[in-house]
């Protein structure tokens, strides 16, 4: 199968925190793959820009560096690197100073896509808006990226988004969820939205309740500062698996545009119940012979973060009343796999008699590792002697079913750098789904909070905390394993 590459007009991209780890492991390699592919035009610059002293030659070097490193080997021909690199630039800049904001405008190009890629902590969005602004850049041309955390809470992500406002319109800023890149993310829209098959059922009448995991092995890293102070609500809950939640909750957006999706998105976050405390678990991991405890990892011997958390919520309108969403994520689990799993109500009458059993069809979304779709059906079990039923999946794997490209996916990031050169927020979130994401999360921290809540400790290489198994035990279900 042939990928097709919708080229774009030549831009300048600027990445603020050019020497930053997200540049070296994402953006930078990124850039490159999207290069070999033929999708950056000729007279395309991509201009490093931080703090540090570098000249154009030693960024590159940086560059080639961090390619070699995080995207070896990616189906590029000899001689592209040096092309690739060929574009490359870079100016030390002072984002609270006035040191290189002056050389940074002169390298800009008139009346092109020019891109500034806050690849920075938060407290710099501010400045780096002001300047831009004052250096006369921010043109209507101009788009500004911001990373997530998008805020700490409501008011902080409040407070980001009219600094932004003070600058820019909306439709100029591209806030980033890197999920929403993922090739498999898009596609759950395309099953749903491009099947028949599927729309007729996806609401309570036939949907039991619906699984979301994302399980992580990883644990938290060299990132210890950062997480103490988010755990794994703030890291992955309010944005991640709330997009998830999304995607697979809106209604249909009339077109696959922009606001359209984002607007069907923002109506599923508005309509969330409510997280009673029973049902809400939190977990910590504990060390095991070749890792750290998260207690550890995070050099605080009374953190109270967590690093597991799994609830239950109900979207309170038409399609979904009384149906049961049950969301999960946690670090140093059993496997890595993010799925979701769509749980269908059993048949209403069995003709063949209970003990001939019962199974109820599961639509499984494999979103990674591993990618592609599942549906469990019921069949006969094969041979004489009565009827048994027993459900065999329905199996698709996207790298077998597309080759080579299926099981390649391109990087999140590529999609969305791409989208927005070319302007396309779809796959962006607006600033009032970040709010209202907030909205969601903040009485939920703010009741564990008030409890004096404590995680749960579980081990590491395990499904979480025995409490989230009693989640859905109480309520007569069972999580579907985590399995790679
Ligand atoms: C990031 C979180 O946003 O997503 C990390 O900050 C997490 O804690 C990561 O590990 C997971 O992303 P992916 O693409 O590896 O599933």
């Amino acid at each position: 199968m042939v990928s097709r590459v919708i080229p774009v007009d030549p831009f300048d991209l600027v990445i603020f925190g050019g020497t930053g780890d997200l540049a070296k492991r994402k953006v930078i390699p990124a850039l490159f793959r999207r290069y070999c592919a033929g999708q950056m035009p000729e007279g395309a610059r991509i201009i490093g820009a931080a703090r540090s002293e570098h000249d154009a030659e030693e960024y590159r070097e940086f560059a080639a560096e961090s390619i070699r490193e995080f995207s070896p080997g990616r189906g590029c021909e000899d001689g592209t690197l040096e092309g690739f690199l060929s574009r490359l630039d870079y100016v030390t800049i002072d984002a609270m100073g006035e040191d290189g904001w002056e050389e940074l405008a002169s390298k800009m190009t008139e009346d092109r896509v020019r891109a500034f890629y806050f690849s920075v902590g938060p407290g710099l969005f501010g400045a780096l808006a002001d300047k831009i602004h004052a250096h006369g850049m921010a043109t209507p041309e101009a788009r500004i990226v911001v990373e997530k955390p998008f805020g700490n809470d409501l008011a902080t992500a409040k407070e980001l988004n009219a600094t932004l406002a003070t600058h820019f319109d909306e439709g100029q800023i591209y806030r980033i969820d890197h999920y929403l890149g993922k090739e498999t993310v898009q596609n759950l829209m395309a099953v749903r939205f491009g099947n028949m098959l599927f729309e007729p059922l996806w609401n309570s009448q036939y949907v039991d309740h619906i699984q979301i995991t994302v399980a992580e092995t990883v644990g938290v890293g060299g990132r210890g500062e950062y997480y103490d102070k988010s755990g794994a609500m703030r890291d992955m809950m309010q944005n991640h698996l709330m997009q998830l939640l999304c995607l697979i909750a809106m209604e249909p957006p009339a077109r696959f545009e922009p606001d359209a999706v984002r607007d069907e998105k923002l109506k599923v976050i508005r309509a969330l119940g409510d997280v009673l405390p029973h049902h809400l678990v939190r977990g910590q991991y504990d060390a095991d012979a070749d890792h750290p405890s998260y207690r550890e990892a995070v050099d605080n011997p009374r953190s109270k973060t967590e690093s597991y958390v799994a609830l239950k919520t109900h979207i309170n309108n038409w399609r979904w009343a009384g149906t049961p969403f049950y969301l999960r994520t946690g670090k140093r689990l059993k496997a890595r796999s993010s799925v979701i799993n769509v749980m269908f109500k059993d048949t209403p009458h069995s003709i063949f008699g209970e003990e001939a059993g019962r199974h109820a069809n599961v639509l499984s979304i494999r979103l990674q590792p591993n990618e592609g779709i599942t549906l469990q059906v019921t069949i006969k079990e094969p041979g004489p002697g009565g009827m048994r039923l027993i459900d065999v999946p329905l199996d698709m794997t996207f790298a077998e079913a597309l080759g080579e490209e299926g099981g390649d996916p391109p990087d999140a990031y590529e999609r969305l750098i791409m989208d927005v050169i070319r302007g396309n927020q779809t796959l962006f979130m607006r600033g009032d789904e970040v709010e209202a994401a907030w909205a969601w999360t903040d009485p939920i921290i703010a009741g564990w909070e008030a409890r004096g809540d404590v995680p749960k400790p579980y081990d590491s290489g395990s499904t979480g905390p025995r409490d989230a198994e009693l989640l859905l035990l109480r309520d007569k279900r069972e999580w579907r394993g985590i399995t790679p």
